[in-house]
């Protein structure tokens, strides 16, 4: 097995992009995160005559379907049939071009998984253990994954799950939580003997650092680098692959009945499995597709998979032992909506198939402001007026334009047909020069993941032709130099011509109505001389052109393809005859924009009235116990940042009797800053506590605003001196 492709022929490439859990809907973050970058990857790939498989498939195991379906009071088999269906849809009717789309509950997964889980064990590759494990006895459930909720040991985030803190992204066991309490009866657990299989990370751990950290250390995006690097350097630890649920793929070796596999075990074997039912579909060998060293696997996922796919699954691979491993894992930053955190259960997001009802036909539109807005190196924030902005400014004005004005022209002056040029000037070289070295620029750019950026080369395109339409000025030439004209809409139509194939990976739906629009087709592909029709009246070739047209001989397929853009410089032959223009885009107004405003704005107050819910009195004190509590007033002196932590602020509090160290998840909530003389209250004797290598002498009371951000608790008067008691 090779771990790096970096100087190897390639010959055929597997895309997988994450399998989404079926317990919602499809949202943008998804879309921005994985599965628009995926397809532009995947359909470039196939314009450039790649032999590509790309596959993807429903989730429908794990804690969270069990967890919904308790919600909406059915079973878990109607909560994934529901949202399959949802969700395969709506990847559909969006233009994501899977070749495969599975689900895990499919016959073919569970025996794949259930056979590589079988194997890993005939091969001595699990470590078999009985342990103490988290258990809700009113519940009677064990408490793993989302099913118990605790404090991370890593970045002291609350509100972390048993198997993974989405706060840092710090994978862990249950067990390590600090102060757990159940998801399901909200109890404090208790612990009960288990027995699991476990893969020893530990020892796969050097391993992982030369092919990551060593081998990909220029290939790979840092933010995927940093993770991986700042876990190694953590220390892995065996990992359990089972679990005591009654919803999943039965743990298939003695002892294990009542046991399934963890979802996180069976999940990226799915991508095998869709792989095993495409093949079967097409009557293709599915093996090459992840066996042979030829084939460069690429995963698609948002930041909190890539513990899961570059150690976990990689590490089963590995173990396998016969499997390639990825070449590359381009994981994306995760995407907010207007300001705050996307949330399927605050119902803050942008949902596709509601998109695709509100917005039909304008699949592209939001293709393309998810692209130019990628959270490709950091989180961003999805907002509908720029989403109207990437439409109407850029869509609309630049690339609409710019088709619409060659299209009008071209009937305008010629009735449709594409006329033969004259001598080519020097801004007609530079423009066609220009135009050939787009297809390198913007494949250069995918293939190292910059999505975002090559989908700014692609408007460039556009740009270009608007730029030489302005400087050629064939309206006011058409006066003087008819001829000239000919030229300059020769030139225009090859650009347009350049955009019909450029865009397919970005706007597929567009591409497809472009090309129709020129009516590129295998004839316009197959020009020779001989077959512009003599009816046309065109003038005879200048030599100078001759030499550029006389290449494009033969046949080829229906489809242009990427590298003839490069090769050619005829797109669009002289004497081809386009069709009537018709608007690629259309101008968003701001009342469409608003409905989408309400819509979100009406999800704020149903949450805001949510919150106003007040929660049960806890259980009652004695006053002795109360008064052990030591409050105090105290004003913070110092704050900064804890490194590589999101919520985390390292705060020297003034506490009247001394000035202590407290770390506190505030970050979000406030700048360093803003916070330097604010009063605040502080539990003075609470035991310390180290978090993140540092100790913790306090904790400083909070409280939650309905926007989700957290507020001091002050004296009224300013004046309240430090270390005053509050009692
Ligand atoms: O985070 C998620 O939505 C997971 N269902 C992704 C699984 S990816 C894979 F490995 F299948
Ligand atoms: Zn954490």
């Amino acid at each position: 097995m090779t771990d790096s492709k970096a100087n190897q022929k390639i010959n055929r490439h597997t895309i997988t992009a994450a399998l989404p859990y079926t317990n919602g809907p499809v949202h943008i973050g998804h879309l921005a995160g994985v599965y628009v970058p995926a397809d532009i990857y995947a359909r470039y790939l196939r314009l450039k005559g790649e032999d590509v498989l790309f596959v993807c498939g429903s989730d429908e195991h794990g804690v969270p379907i069990t967890i919904r379906a308790k919600k909406e009071g059915v079973t878990p088999q109607q909560v994934v049939d529901k949202y399959h269906a949802i969700i395969k849809k709506s990847f559909e009717d969006f233009g994501i071009s899977f070749d495969n789309y599975a689900r895990t509950s499919d016959k073919i997964h569970h025996e794949t998984a259930s056979e590589f889980f079988k194997t890993l064990y005939a091969k001595g590759k699990f470590i078999e253990e009985t342990s103490a494990q988290l258990y809700d006895a009113e519940a009677q459930q064990f408490l793993a994954d989302r099913f118990v909720i605790g404090t991370c040991p890593k970045c002291g985030n609350e509100e972390s799950y048993g198997d993974q803190c989405e706060n840092c992204g710090t994978s862990h066991n249950a067990t390590d939580l600090i102060n757990p309490k159940s998801a399901l009866t909200g109890n404090k657990p208790g612990l009960k003997e288990t027995t699991h299989w476990y893969l020893p990370l530990d020892k796969y751990e050097s391993w992982l650092r030369k092919w990551i950290v060593e081998e990909h250390k220029s290939d790979w995006k840092t933010n995927v680098l940093g993770q991986v690097k700042s876990w190694l350097d953590d220390g892995l630890r065996p990992r359990a692959v089972t679990r005591d649920l009654d919803w999943g793929i039965p743990v298939p070796v003695d002892g294990g009945e009542n046991k399934v596999l963890y979802v996180w075990f069976d999940a990226p074997i799915g991508y095998i499995s869709s792989a095993k039912e495409w093949a079967a579909r097409v009557g293709k060998d599915w093996e090459p597709y992840w066996k042979a060293n030829d084939t460069k696997l690429v995963h698609f996922i948002g930041k909190d998979n890539i513990v899961f796919h570059c150690i976990i699954f990689p590490a089963m691979l590995k173990a396998e032992g016969s499997y390639i491993l990825p070449d590359n894992v381009p994981a994306n930053e995760f995407l907010n909506l207007e300001g705050n955190k996307i949330s399927t259960s605050k119902n803050w997001a942008v949902w596709l198939h509601a998109y695709l009802e509100d917005f039909p036909n304008k699949q592209d539109v939001l293709r393309y402001a998810l692209t130019a807005n990628a959270p490709e190196t950091k989180d961003n924030d999805f907002t509908w007026k720029d989403f109207q902005a990437h439409n109407n400014n850029e869509l609309v004005a630049i690339f609409g334009n710019f088709i619409n004005r060659v299209v009008v022209l071209t009937h305008k002056y010629y009735e449709g047909i594409v006329p033969r040029p004259n001598e080519f000037s020097e801004i007609d070289e530079n423009t066609l020069d220009q135009l050939q070295q787009f297809p390198i620029i913007i494949g250069k750019s995918i293939e190292r993941y910059r999505f975002r950026e090559a989908s700014q080369e692609l408007m460039n395109v556009a740009r270009l032709g608007n730029k030489y339409l302005a400087d050629a000025a064939p309206w006011k030439e058409i006066k003087t130099n008819p001829e000239r004209v000919k030229t300059i809409m020769y030139v225009a139509l090859q650009i347009a011509a350049g955009l019909a194939v450029l865009s397919e990976p970005f706007l597929p739906f567009t591409s497809k109505r472009l090309k129709k629009m020129l009516c590129l087709n295998e004839e316009v592909l197959n020009y020779q001389d001989d077959v512009v029709s003599p009816s046309k009246k065109e003038i005879a070739i200048p030599k100078q052109v001759r030499h550029k047209l006389s290449r494009l001989v033969g046949t080829r397929n229906n489809v242009m393809a990427w590298d003839d853009l490069i090769n050619e410089e005829t797109l669009i032959k002289p004497g081809h005859q386009i069709s009537k223009p018709e608007l690629l885009f259309a101008k968003i107004e701001d009342t469409e924009i608003q409905i989408q405003l309400d819509k979100l704005a009406a999800t704020k107050q149903e949450n805001e009235a949510e919150s106003k819910f007040v929660e049960p009195q806890k259980e009652v004190v004695s006053f002795d116990d109360f008064t052990k509590l030591d409050i105090r007033i105290g004003t913070i002196v110092e704050a900064e940042k804890v490194a590589k932590t999101k919520k985390l602020l390292k705060l020297k509090v003034d506490v009247g009797m001394d000035v202590r160290t407290i770390i506190s998840g505030i970050a979000e909530s406030f700048t360093p800053e803003e916070l330097i003389g604010k009063k605040v209250t502080v539990l003075v004797n609470l035991a310390p506590r180290t978090i993140r290598g540092v100790e913790s002498q306090g904790m400083i009371l909070m409280t939650d605003t309905p926007d989700g951000k957290l507020a001091f608790i002050e004296p009224e008067k300013e004046a309240v001196a430090n270390g005053v008691k509050v009692s």
